[in-house]
């Protein structure tokens, strides 16, 4: 009894921990780079989400970027957006706190640390999960970026490199003690990249060595798996990355699960045309047509698949050749399909 109430008050204070950082729904959206770009952060946000997190910004390069270049990835970063943070990653600890003076400078409102990405392109930089293989330099970055700027920062890390170097747990600890608010554990090493099943009880680990609130990211696709992770990682909230793909709406259904309230309806019909059809119009517009058209494209393959909408509409609105042709097509894409003809 007495362990589960000191249990009970630890968790309070992870909550409180969570709120002091102005997240005050434990549904966080993932970052995911190609996917996670403003509009759909815009989207994301619209229904409800603790907090989302830009796609990961390489430190030196924005910082190095001429005037033109950074103004675009300034924006893409939605500095002055409520509930955002911003992704830095970088391996060199002068750059990312010149990078991270700068974005607060232009109003983030919270910096995360990238030391998470598998991606050979990053971890060749010896960025991202590579500097789990070296947890005094990944330190010297923290604490450079923790010394360069009075908001919060918040880091996102695996497991470990591989089963024979689980070390988010110490290396969890030693971040908080740096000075980091909060803590993001994908429950994979790197040398896992996304197979298997993400470990979620292994993130409990991180809880018990660190004093500040973790969050457990990977597989996360629902309200049940939502609480398993909860239960199994005795974490304070989730992060959900690709499980809202084409479900924008699925962090606030995961959060009024966990809340125990009504969860909301997944909008359908017309209500689904229109946010889809925003979503697409928002890309075009950010980005301009051609580009919009690409980057966009695979969302809207995502949506078909949620909605069970038809396999032979879904190529036809992926071939689309201009906007107007897309929008026409999207009330019948949207509309769910026999089984045998669906997309997914
Ligand atoms: C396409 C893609 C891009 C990603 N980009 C980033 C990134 O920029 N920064 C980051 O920390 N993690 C990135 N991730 C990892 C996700 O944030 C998340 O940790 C991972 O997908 C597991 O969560 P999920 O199972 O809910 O998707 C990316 C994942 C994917 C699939």
């Amino acid at each position: 009894m007495v362990q589960k109430e000191a249990i009970g008050s630890v968790f309070a204070q992870h909550l409180q921990g969570l709120a002091d950082l102005g997240v005050e729904m434990p549904v966080l959206l993932a970052p995911m780079a190609g996917i996670t770009d403003l509009p759909f952060r815009r989207v994301v946000a619209g229904f409800g989400a603790g907090l989302v997190v830009s796609e990961m910004v390489a430190s030196q390069e924005m910082v190095q970027a001429k005037p033109s270049v950074r103004a675009r990835s300034r924006a893409e970063l939605g500095l002055g957006e409520a509930r955002t943070a911003v992704q830095l990653a970088g391996r060199d600890p002068y750059w990312i706190a010149e990078a991270a003076r700068m974005v607060a400078d232009s109003g983030a409102e919270i910096i995360d640390i990238n030391m998470g990405c598998p991606a050979k392109k990053v971890v060749g930089g010896m960025s991202g999960s590579a500097l789990m293989r070296e947890p005094d330099h990944a330190l010297r970055l923290i604490e450079a970026v923790v010394g360069a700027v009075s908001i919060p920062v918040t880091l996102k890390t695996r497991l470990g490199w591989d089963d024979d170097m689980r070390n988010a747990a110490p290396l969890a600890q030693r971040a908080a003690a740096a000075g980091v608010r909060m803590i993001t554990i994908h429950g994979r090493t790197r040398c896992q990249f996304y197979k298997g099943r993400a470990d979620w009880a292994a993130i409990g680990a991180v809880v018990q060595a660190c004093g500040v609130p973790v969050i457990a990211n990977g597989d996360i696709c629902s309200g049940a798996d939502a609480r398993r992770a909860l239960a199994l990682a005795g974490a304070a909230g989730v992060m959900v990355g690709r499980g809202a793909q084409g479900r924008p709406w699925l962090l606030a259904q995961i959060a009024a699960e966990l809340a125990g309230k009504p969860i909301p309806e997944a909008p359908q019909g017309a209500a689904l045309v229109d946010l889809v059809a925003g979503h697409y119009e928002a890309a075009l517009a950010f980005y301009g047509c051609d580009l919009g058209m690409k980057t966009v494209r695979k969302h809207l393959g995502w949506y078909v698949e949620a909605a069970g909408g038809a396999l032979a509409l879904r190529q036809r609105l992926l071939t689309a050749r201009t906007p107007a042709e897309v929008l026409t097509l999207l009330p019948d894409a949207l509309a769910p399909a026999p089984d045998m003809e669906k997309a997914a």
